[in-house]
């Protein structure tokens, strides 16, 4: 190549110390700060992450330590830098990063002084970024080693053959130069830790969910009692629970999967269950869509850009009503993902999609919530039924509730072939031969026989233990919880002599 064909330049290169003290500004909270590190963590193949914050007045430090595979040096130095990866390269399918940023931005959001220990082949790195000494030679040095200072606190333990350790000090925005002995700044200091594990808590529900979750994330703590238990937003496990059937909406950058959700009105939660229903950020702010990408969530309600003139805003009447929305990390530019992977907006061709569904779903809530009679309200006095009708302009339409235990427990377990089991279900709700039982009930005068019968039948006793033993096992209700619950779902309901005389303990 001729080097003549250069055009003219100047080299400019970004001020160090500014431009890290700028990143600052990004406007990361603790816990979105902390699920960006969470995101490497989980994308590095960690199973176990372990997240601290510790108090020590100014010397508090926040540690966040993966199993993951870990980074050699070379690997390290690389990701220790602003832009280590262009947001346009192709990322691998369950990769939860895009603009090779989070590690640093999100850390000197919070701190002043960022060090990454990682281990791997046996070998143990460490790096840091320190502002301070940024901002006195006012040139991009990435310091090797922990800072003097720390201790214990900046080993990677030697259980761990692989993994990576990022520790937050000089806490200028969390603790600034508060004493240790100081019980405001402690308290605050806590409170902002409660705060950070319960939106951990939300923001990675699906990789903790299940009898064998993918992740166990522990907080301020080593033992079980410090793990971080999912919080479901669609309250999945709770027969009052009513939804929709996910649908799958075609793009080109990466198929959309959406599923609505009608949460159980009050009068059918137990106070506890009511209390953890509202969430992180409580009722009124957690309706509407729940937006994942690649599982994780980013944003946790609203009802994005859907109104038509006039725009949604969350209100009373549809708090009973959250839609999740799963993205594929292959359409990020499309949703207008944003570095702190807390904002996603649909694109305008799938508005209409989505306005329809979120309609169809908004008018449900608004019902269950307003209590009034007719289709999918539940009050205690009604019963869970697994088959629901929908009003529409096109006429009734006839749905099998995917929330009806019995059904919800099918999806749960047919895992990869839940797609199946849906195609299923369709194929049934788009045949309910309705013509023919009008003529068979009006023409003859026969009543279907599962209507009348008093009694419970072979088949649906067996049924009957079969979900009271999940409800025992998998969903470990008590077993006056469980029966409880059998009473209000159909058919069930309907044989409340059998239901009560469920024993304690099923063999
Ligand atoms: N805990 C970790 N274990 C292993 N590698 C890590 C870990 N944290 C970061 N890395 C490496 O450092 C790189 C930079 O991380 P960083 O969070 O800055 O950017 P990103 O994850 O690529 O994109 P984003 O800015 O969207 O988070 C990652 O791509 C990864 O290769
Ligand atoms: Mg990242």
């Amino acid at each position: 190549l001729d080097g003549s064909s250069e055009p003219k330049y100047d080299l400019v290169v970004p001020g160090a110390s500014a431009l890290l003290q700028s990143l600052r500004g990004v406007g990361y909270s603790p816990w979105a700060a902390v699920a960006d590190l969470i995101d490497n963590s989980i994308t590095a193949g960690a199973r176990r992450i372990h997240v601290n914050f510790v108090w020590r007045g100014p010397s508090s430090f926040v540690r966040i330590l993966d199993d993951g595979h870990g980074m050699d040096q070379t690997e390290l130095t690389a990701a220790m830098r602003p832009g280590s990866m262009s947001p346009l390269e192709r990322r691998s399918t369950a990769d939860l990063g895009r603009f090779g940023l989070g590690l640093k931005t999100a850390s000197l959001s919070q701190c002043r002084i960022l060090t990454v220990i990682s281990k791997k082949n046996a070998e143990v790195t460490a790096r840091r970024w320190d502002l301070d000494y940024v901002a006195q030679v006012d040139k991009w040095r990435l310091l090797v080693g922990p800072p003097d200072e720390s201790g214990d606190e900046a080993q990677i333990p030697e259980a761990f053959t692989s993994g990576t350790l990022v520790l937050w000090s000089r806490m200028d925005r969390l603790v600034g130069s508060a004493p240790h002995d100081d019980p405001a700044a402690r308290a605050r200091f806590f409170e902002t830790a409660r705060l950070v594990e319960r939106h951990l808590a939300m923001i990675f529900h699906r990789f903790l969910e299940g009898a064998r979750p993918r992740l166990q994330l522990f907080f301020n703590g080593e033992d079980q009692k410090s793990r971080i238990l999912p919080w479901d937003p669609f309250m999945q496990l709770h027969p009052a629970t009513s939804a929709t059937p996910a649908e799958r909406i075609t793009h080109p950058n990466g198929d959309v999967e959406v599923q609505g959700y009608v949460l159980p009105h009050k009068d059918m939660l137990t106070p506890d269950e009511f209390e953890a229903g509202g969430g992180p950020e409580g009722w009124l702010a957690h309706q509407g869509f729940f937006i994942y990408r690649n599982r994780r969530l980013l944003v946790p309600g609203g009802w994005p850009l859907l109104g038509t003139g006039r725009k949604w805003t969350r209100d009373d009447v549809h708090r009973l009503a959250r839609i999740r929305l799963d993205l594929p990390n292959s359409s990020d530019a499309d949703w207008k993902i944003d570095i702190k992977k807390s904002a996603a907006v649909p694109p305008s061709e799938l508005r209409p999609r989505l306005r329809g569904l979120a309609e169809r779903v908004r008018a449900h809530a608004r019902e269950v919530f307003a209590h009034r009679g007719g289709r999918g309200t539940r009050s205690p006095s009604e019963v869970i039924r697994a088959w629901t009708s929908t009003h529409l302009e096109e006429g009734i339409t006839y749905r099998i509730d995917r929330g009806h235990p019995s059904v919800r427990r099918v999806l749960d377990a047919a895992g990869d072939q839940r797609r199946v089991v849906e195609e299923m279900l369709t194929v049934i709700e788009s045949t309910v031969p309705v013509q023919r039982i009008w003529l068979d009930t009006a023409e003859r005068g026969d009543v279907p026989h599962a209507e009348t019968s008093d009694e419970l039948s072979a088949d649906l006793s067996v049924s009957l233990r079969s979900l009271y033993m999940y409800m025992l096992g998998e969903l470990r209700l008590t077993s006056t919880e469980a029966r409880r619950r059998l009473l209000a779902i159909e058919p069930f309901s309907r044989f409340p002599a059998s239901v009560c005389s469920l024993p304690d303990t099923l063999g």
